[in-house]
């Protein structure tokens, strides 16, 4: 059994882990951490009531060291950083939810979250838990840096196309929606409901920090300079991420061929699926699938992509991570 810690217990990405991790075979939660919430779990979840018998605590490393194998760090940027090293120096391995370990030029970190990188040595031990692109620098690691979430749907979605050279890579526009949990649970005048409720909107106009995380993953993974304008909007659902992503063709593949491409390139993959029309946000909601239809229309190519934010997006992938890394069946828990 591999004994788990969740750290950051109270928010939305961690109550998604405990919920997959309660029907993982080989799994145990063992160690659930708060800054301030110090009660059962139940008082704060009371929908895993006789589910989970677990104490919230404050986060003792030592005591992390003695009950767990792996945290999950389920903490915004800048927190993860200040947690994360101690966690490694304790023995234990991480899979890090925030964008702290994701970007590998410290410069180009500290100029999208404005905060200086406190834990820089780490970095370049971090492998990038996208399994589909990177799973032989997860095996083993000690440190995997989850994707975002709006990353982990672009980059599946565009990889099979840059890879193969079909594109050109410095045409490209992912224009994306999210669900509201994407921003957390924490309050904010813009996510109240009033404010929110049946509404749409755009924001983070050509400098959303998922940007740069999208360019670098691409630009290593395909061997050419990836540059795209990711623009994001926010819906009132509670969760789910559908992309459009347009591309310039360099050469001119048939919608058959296409379909093709995307299925022999993820032929192996339990959680990619690639479909005959757009995905819609409900066929994906509560699982780890990623659903991506690619299709030509009047000169472009496009690329629908579709994942839930809390599960492919955030907490299954972390999951799927922590089974690569334990050497477990990577559908284990789904
Ligand atoms: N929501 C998504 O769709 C999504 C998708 C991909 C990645 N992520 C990333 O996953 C991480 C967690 O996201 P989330 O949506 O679960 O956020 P969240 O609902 O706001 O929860 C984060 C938790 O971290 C703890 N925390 C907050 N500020 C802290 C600080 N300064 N120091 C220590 N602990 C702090 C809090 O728990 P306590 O007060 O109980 O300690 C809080 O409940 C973030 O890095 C986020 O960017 C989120």
């Amino acid at each position: 059994m591999i004994r788990v810690a969740i750290i950051g217990t109270t928010g939305y990405t961690a109550i998604e882990s405990i919920k997959i991790l309660l029907n993982h075979p080989q799994a145990t939660i063992t160690y659930l951490t708060s800054r301030a919430q110090h009660c059962h779990i139940s008082e704060i979840f009371p929908a895993l009531r006789d589910r989970l018998d677990l104490e919230v605590e404050a986060l003792d490393i030592d005591k992390l060291a003695t009950v767990a194998d792996v945290a999950l760090c389920c903490l915004p940027h800048k927190a993860s950083m200040e947690f994360v090293p101690k966690m490694l120096d304790a023995g234990v391995k991480v899979v890090d939810f925030s964008a702290d370990y994701r970007i590998h030029d410290v410069d180009l970190y500290e100029k999208t979250y404005k905060v200086e990188h406190t834990d820089p040595d780490n970095i370049a031990n971090a492998a990038y838990g996208l399994p589909e692109l990177f799973r032989e620098q997860i095996k083993g690691a000690n440190l995997v840096a989850n994707p975002g979430c709006y990353p982990t749907a672009a980059t599946l979605g565009l990889a099979p196309l840059l890879e193969n050279k079909l594109i050109a890579c410095d045409d490209i526009i992912v224009n994306a929606v999210s669900g509201t949990s994407g921003v957390g649970r924490k309050a904010a005048l813009n996510w109240h409901f009033p404010e929110m409720n049946e509404n749409y909107f755009g924001y983070g106009v050509g400098v959303h920090r998922h940007m740069p995380e999208m360019q670098q993953v691409l630009t290593e993974k395909c061997g050419h300079n990836v540059r795209l304008l990711f623009q994001p909007h926010v819906v009132s659902i509670d969760r789910g991420i559908a992309e459009t992503i347009y591309c310039q063709p360099i050469e001119k593949v048939s919608d058959a061929k296409l379909i093709e491409l995307y299925q022999k390139y993820y032929k192996d993959e339990p959680f990619v699926r690639i479909c005959d029309k757009p995905p819609a946000m409900k066929d994906v909601a509560n699982t780890n699938y990623c659903d991506i239809f690619p299709v030509n229309a009047k000169g472009r190519v496009i690329v629908f992509s579709a994942i839930d934010n809390l599960v492919k997006g955030a907490a299954g992938q972390a999951v799927q991570n922590m089974n690569i890394i334990f050497n477990l069946e990577e559908t284990m828990g789904f």
